[in-house]
């Protein structure tokens, strides 16, 4: 009776440590217990696992049976019918699940290789993978990182993004870390590698607090911000400070982007007369200051009320091509904001979405703007960013260049935060007339 009094007290005692363990240091309790528990459950059920999605192969292998043979002779003859147990090779068929590479585990769940069998491809375990996170009890699994003959499955346990904070630290030159990527990484926009960004969703998904996010961290830092609003200008005046130039009609539109335009070809010229490639390559005194634009709701700068503003509108769409096609050598980077963006707005629209390597996909309400936001990438990021719900503003699916697409969610940084780190900042603003030299200027009412 003692005995079992104190195997129950250890248990007690191992249960409650765990749970302890568990409370006030998740991490390290992922690592040394949840980890291998769930690697060793992997292990031992992938078998059925991958039957039940269909990504087993049958094989023909030769393998010893135990086979049962009438005996035929005197016993048999009496009637009684005799069997006896022989040892035989035949050729069987076997099913083979897909081979396991090692388990990592990462901070939300773990990654692991697997070899295809000879006539699957990656597309079998895309399909598969819903199934397999079911089986698994986790939130999702991903396909991620192909190559010949093999892919990797990322498994994640729960949904960083139901919750998204961020450490404080300050940004490198034109970076900015404005949420949290599925994967639980910090969501990392650099113009430098993706230099033009579109970001796309409907009203209450979430653009605004992405722009917000972009500003504070781009405020500290030494850049122009520009800044187009033709929606009276509600968007961004609260950020004037820190803006060098803001546009908030159409006739400033088009002077400010013959600004651009002008400012760019300047800085061509320099990096041509001292045989630079880009802007990047210049002795650093001779370096101009990167200019980020911000552009809220792109669909004013296309749409025209009457005829008489056509001439208008398609010098707009010609300028606003040309900054993001010779912007990312010479640091003019853009980032374009739309609810919806269709070709219906005009053959402009299609070319400088091809100009944006840089994809973030809110929710949006009509198929065509997610079409043409992701359309051109990966169909599976598409069926993601139309999966996202109303309730969870912010949330969103970002592609970079490479083809590469995540869930996101951005931090959310009310607007007043933002106006504050305009306002900090304002000195850093630079002068737009300075900057463009005597081409005539649009200055931000402050
Ligand atoms: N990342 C986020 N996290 C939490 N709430 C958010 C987030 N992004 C947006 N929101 C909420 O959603 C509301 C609408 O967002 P907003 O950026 O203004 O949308 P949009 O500009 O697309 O209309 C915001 O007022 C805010 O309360
Ligand atoms: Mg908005």
């Amino acid at each position: 009776m003692n005995a079992l009094f104190l195997v129950l007290g250890v248990l007690a005692a191992v249960a409650a440590g765990l749970w302890a363990w568990r409370r006030w240091h998740p991490v390290s309790f992922w690592y040394g217990v949840g980890f291998p528990t769930r690697a060793a459950l992997v292990y031992l059920t992938w078998h059925h696992i991958a039957s039940g999605c269909r990504l087993t192969h049958n094989r023909r292998r030769l393998r010893l049976t135990l086979d049962a043979v009438p005996v035929l002779g005197s016993a048999a003859r009496s009637g009684a019918a005799v069997v006896e147990q022989k040892r035989r090779v035949r050729r069987v068929d076997v099913e083979r699940a897909p081979r396991l590479g090692l388990l990592r585990p990462t901070r939300l769940g773990w990654r692991m290789r697997l070899r295809l069998h000879d006539g699957q491809v990656p597309a079998d375990y895309e399909k598969a993978a819903e199934g397999i996170a079911h089986a698994w009890r986790v939130h999702s699994v991903r396909v991620v990182d192909v190559r010949p003959g093999f892919v990797t499955l990322w498994a994640t346990m729960r949904d960083p993004l139901t919750e998204v904070t961020l450490s404080h630290e300050p940004c490198e030159l034109l970076r900015v870390r404005p949420g949290k990527l599925e994967n639980g990484r910090d969501w990392v926009m650099d113009f430098r590698t993706v230099p033009h960004w579109l970001n796309a969703g409907a009203t209450q998904s979430g653009k605004s607090n992405l722009a917000n996010a972009i500003i504070r961290d781009l405020a500290p830092q030494p850049v122009a911000l520009v800044g187009f609003d033709l929606k009276g200008g509600v968007e961004f005046t609260p950020y004037a400070p820190r803006l060098s130039a803001l546009a908030t009609t159409r006739k400033e539109s088009v002077d400010l982007l013959s600004d651009l335009v002008g400012e760019v070809e300047n800085r061509m010229a320099t990096c041509r007369a001292h045989g630079a490639r880009n802007v990047w390559t210049l002795p650093e005194d001779l370096r101009p200051v990167p200019v980020v634009v911000l552009v809220d709701e792109v669909a004013e700068l296309f749409l025209m009320a009457d005829r008489s503003e056509k001439d208008e509108v398609s010098k707009t769409a010609t300028s606003l091509l040309r900054v993001a096609q010779l912007g990312r050598a010479f640091a003019v980077y853009l980032i374009v904001c739309g609810q919806r963006i269709g070709s219906d707005l005009g053959p402009g629209v299609t070319a400088l979405r091809a100009q944006l390597s840089g994809r973030v996909c809110h929710r949006v309400n009509d198929p065509e703007t997610a079409n043409m936001t992701l359309g051109d990438l990966d169909p599976a990021a598409l069926d993601a960013a139309r999966a996202i719900p109303a309730e969870t503003p912010g949330v969103c699916v970002v592609a970079g260049q490479d083809g590469s697409w995540h869930r996101a969610r951005s931090v959310y940084v009310p607007e007043h935060e933002a106006e504050q780190a305009a306002r900090d900042f304002a000195h850093l603003a630079p002068d737009w007339n300075a900057l463009v030299g005597s081409v005539p200027a649009v200055r931000p009412a402050a």
